[in-house]
C-alpha cells in the first residue's frame, strides 16, 4: 500500500490527487491537509481513497510519502513545526525551496526530492521533472505522467522557468484562434483546429528520440512559402527574444529566492 499525504490541498495537489484516483489503483491511499477546506472536503467526498485530516501533523503521521504543495512565501513557517520520521519520503513541489533547506526543514526524513508536475497531469500526459527522486517517487510518477530525472538543481530551476511560459503559450493559441474567427471561421472550429494542430506538431517532436526544433522549422519552411515568410517576419519583430527575456527574468528570480 502506498500511503500518500498532501500538505497544501490546492490547485496542483488537486490535480495530482485526481491523477492518482482516476487510476482506480486500490494500492494508493491519500491523506489531505484540512486546507483548502472546500477542496479537501470535495476530494474526500469524491474519492473513497481520500481522507481529510484534522491537521498537517496528522497528514505527516499517517503517510509514508508526503507531498509539500504550499506557496513559497508561507511554506517554511508551515513545515518547520512538523515532526517527520526518518522513514518518510518527502516530495516538494515548491519552486523557491532549495534542496538543502528543504532537507533541513524535514530532518530526519532521509528521502527528500523535488518535483514539477503540472495540472495537465490529470490526463496522465505530463512530463514530471524530478530532482534526486528515490525509486518509489519515480515509480509513483510513472503511474500518472512521464518522469524526467534532472541531475543538477540549477537545471531544475531552468526547467521550472519554462513552466512560467504556459500562459504566454495559451495566449498565442488564443490570438491565433481569434484571428481565424475574425476571418469567418466558426469559433469552435478555430479553437479545435488551433489546439489540435499545435498538439499534433508537439506530439510529432515528442516521439522523436532527439527532436531538433530548428531542423523541424527549416523542414516546414518551403523556400518562398508561407512558413518561411511568417518565420522571417516574426523573427524580425523579435517575438522570440521577448520569450527569452521573460525566461531570463524568471530564472534570475530563482537565483535570488533559493537559499
Ligand atoms: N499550480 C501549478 O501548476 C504548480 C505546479 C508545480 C508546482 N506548483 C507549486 O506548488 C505550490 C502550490 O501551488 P498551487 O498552485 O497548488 O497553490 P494553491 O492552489 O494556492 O495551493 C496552496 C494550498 O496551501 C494551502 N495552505 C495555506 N496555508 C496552509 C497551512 N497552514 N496548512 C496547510 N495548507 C495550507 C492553501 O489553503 P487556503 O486556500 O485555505 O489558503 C492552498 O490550498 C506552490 O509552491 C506552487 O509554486 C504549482
Amino acid at each position: 500500500m502506498n500511503n500518500l499525504g498532501f500538505i497544501g490541498t490546492g490547485k496542483i495537489s488537486g490535480a495530482v490527487i485526481e491523477a492518482f484516483c482516476s487510476l482506480g489503483d486500490s494500492d494508493i491511499s491519500i491523506r489531505v491537509s484540512p486546507r483548502n477546506r472546500e477542496k479537501s472536503i470535495s476530494l474526500e467526498k469524491k474519492y473513497p481513497g481520500v481522507v481529510r485530516m484534522e491537521s498537517n501533523q496528522e497528514v505527516v503521521d499517517r503517510s509514508e510519502v508526503i507531498f509539500i504543495a504550499l506557496k513559497p512565501a508561507v511554506c517554511r513557517d508551515i513545515i518547520q513545526p512538523l515532526k517527520f520520521r526518518k522513514e518518510h519520503t518527502v516530495i516538494s513541489l515548491v519552486p523557491y525551496l532549495g534542496y538543502s533547506e528543504l532537507s533541513r526543514l524535514v530532518d530526519p526524513a532521509k528521502d527528500v526530492c523535488r518535483a514539477i508536475p503540472l495540472p495537465t497531469v490529470v490526463n496522465h500526459i505530463c512530463p514530471v521533472p524530478l530532482f534526486r527522486p528515490p525509486a518509489i517517487v519515480t515509480r509513483l510518477f510513472e503511474k500518472i505522467g512521464q518522469p524526467l530525472i534532472i541531475k543538477e538543481e540549477a537545471q531544475l530551476h531552468a526547467i521550472w522557468t519554462l513552466t512560467g511560459l504556459i500562459s504566454p503559450f495559451y495566449d498565442l493559441l488564443a490570438e491565433l484562434s481569434a484571428w481565424a474567427s475574425e476571418k469567418g471561421v466558426e469559433k469552435t472550429i478555430a479553437d479545435k483546429y488551433v489546439a489540435d494542430m499545435f498538439n499534433s506538431l508537439s506530439y510529432a517532436s515528442s516521439v522523436m528520440e532527439n527532436p531538433d526544433f530548428k531542423s523541424l522549422s527549416h523542414h516546414a519552411a518551403t523556400p518562398g512559402g508561407m512558413n518561411e515568410r511568417a518565420g522571417i517576419e516574426i523573427a524580425d519583430a523579435e517575438a522570440h527574444k521577448a520569450y527569452r527575456d521573460a525566461a531570463d527574468r524568471i530564472f534570475e528570480n530563482f537565483r535570488g529566492m533559493v537559499l
